[in-house]
């Protein structure tokens, strides 16, 4: 079995949460020693060489969103993203929870790898355990001169902000949660500009995701190279899928990317005896399903976007021959209903209509006009939003419609009320 501990060794193991107990491990070595002998451009080249592809969802390469950066422009942000709001996704809150320093830790290098003297970290507000964790670990770091003027003598100064955000997927969405940081309203912003031109506060900004960051830890310890050979030829290193769903073991698994859909399932200890696998929503609620024909698919970025789905940010949700498709598609678009800022009209009113109709299938109430309604809309909302939740409310609803049509017929009303 591949499972591999890279960001999670130690966990369960001892208390990486005390200071002590993370550097005896080599914790902070990496930052010091980026400090005291790397340039911060050296930082970024290692995440370049390393093949690291943000693992919040879009998997867009972490060293070139940092080279758009604008070299004249002095101030400049890294904002660490820790809402994970996304349906079946808690590896980002693990970490926090788990390994704070090495979340901190990759914070602290992503911010020099960029030149930023300025990171955030924005936290979801229901993540109250994770918080506490977080802010205690800030407290040492800060105590052991990690964080702050000077840092560890360099004449390097570092100051962290840690915000609690209030529970919206939206502020997930690296644009809404820049203007929710600054205290505005958590809408997504219309791009071009994008972030690294115009981000917080009007300055060049680098949003990445916890996992993300985290990775730049071992990165430099081991070489981007190590990084690199392992995973397949555009996908690298290694992710934490979250596995959930119809599996004996559900949990996070750390795994080289580009291993067997089919493992995956069994390092989660395989379905339930006498079920047999239905569908699999790969990369989170946003994604639509692959099916048992994709068993041996690997798991990288590619291969699940040729099978017309993707990767996303690694929530990989097994369902079995039991599964209720038309109460799972109903719930997976209420959501996204429910969490639309409501600024496109494709978004706010095909995920409320979807909804509505869904619901009348669900009740076994739907009609015939609505079976043909559902195929012609889905499919108008896609591609006419500002941000990707409007590009997240038909993929599950779509694959599934065409999948299991016959659960939907099922739920056609056949006697007149
Ligand atoms: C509706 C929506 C919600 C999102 N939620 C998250 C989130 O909770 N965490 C995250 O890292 N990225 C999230 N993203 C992706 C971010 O916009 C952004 O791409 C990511 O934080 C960049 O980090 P990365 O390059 O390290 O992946 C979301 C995107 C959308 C459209
Ligand atoms: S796509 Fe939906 S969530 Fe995104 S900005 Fe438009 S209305 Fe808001």
């Amino acid at each position: 079995m591949p499972v591999t501990k890279v960001l999670t060794a130690g966990i369960g193991e001892c208390d990486l949460r005390d200071i002590a107990v993370y550097r005896q491990r080599g914790g902070y070595v990496q930052l010091h020693r980026a400090l005291t002998t790397m340039k911060s451009t050296d930082v970024l080249d290692a995440a370049e060489k390393s093949g690291l592809r943000g693992r919040g969802g879009a998997g867009f390469p972490t060293g070139k969103k940092w080279s758009f950066l604008p070299g004249q422009i002095p101030t400049r942000y890294l904002v660490c993203n820790c809402d994970e709001a996304e349906p079946g996704t808690f590896k980002d809150h693990m970490l926090l929870e788990e390994t704070p320093h090495l979340v901190l830790e990759g914070i602290l290098l992503g911010a020099y790898g960029i030149g930023s003297h300025h990171a955030f970290i924005y936290i979801r507000g229901e993540f109250k355990r994770g918080y506490e964790i977080f802010m205690k670990a800030v407290a040492d770091a800060r105590a052991a001169g990690f964080i702050g003027k000077n840092v560890l003598g360099t004449g390097y100064d570092l100051e962290l902000t840690v915000h609690r955000g209030a529970g919206a997927y939206i502020c997930g969405e690296e644009t809404g949660l820049l203007n929710s940081l600054e205290g505005k309203r958590g809408e997504p912003r219309l791009k071009p500009p994008f972030p690294a031109i115009a981000g917080l506060y009007g300055m060049p900004t680098v949003v990445n995701n916890v996992e993300t960051l985290a990775y730049l830890v071992p990165i430099l310890a081991n070489g981007p190279e190590w990084f690199s050979a392992v995973g397949t030829e555009r996908s690298k290193g290694y992710k934490i899928i979250s596995i959930s769903g119809h599996v004996q073991k559900p949990g996070n698994y750390e795994v080289p990317l580009g291993t067997p859909v089919r493992e995956l399932i069994e390092i989660a200890g395989g379905l339930f005896p006498g079920r047999t696998l239905a569908a699999i929503q790969p990369g989170g609620g946003s994604s639509a399903c692959i099916f048992p024909e994709n068993l041996d698919d690997p798991y990288d970025y590619e291969s699940l976007a040729k099978a017309g789905s993707m990767l996303g940010s690694g929530a990989f949700l097994v369902l079995d021959d039991r599964t209720d498709f038309v109460q799972a598609a109903y719930n997976m678009v209420r959501f996204f209903a429910h969490e639309s800022c409501g600024q496109c009209t494709p978004c706010r009113e095909g995920g409320h209509w979807l909804e509505t109709v869904l619901h009348r299938f669900v009740q076994g109430r739907g009609l015939h006009s609505d079976l043909e309604m559902l195929h012609r809309v889905s499919g108008t909302i896609t591609g006419l939003n500002l941000c990707a939740l409007g590009d997240s409310i038909e993929p599950f609803l779509k694959s599934v419609l065409k999948r299991f049509p016959e659960q939907f017929e099922a739920r056609i009303q056949t006697v007149a009320v």
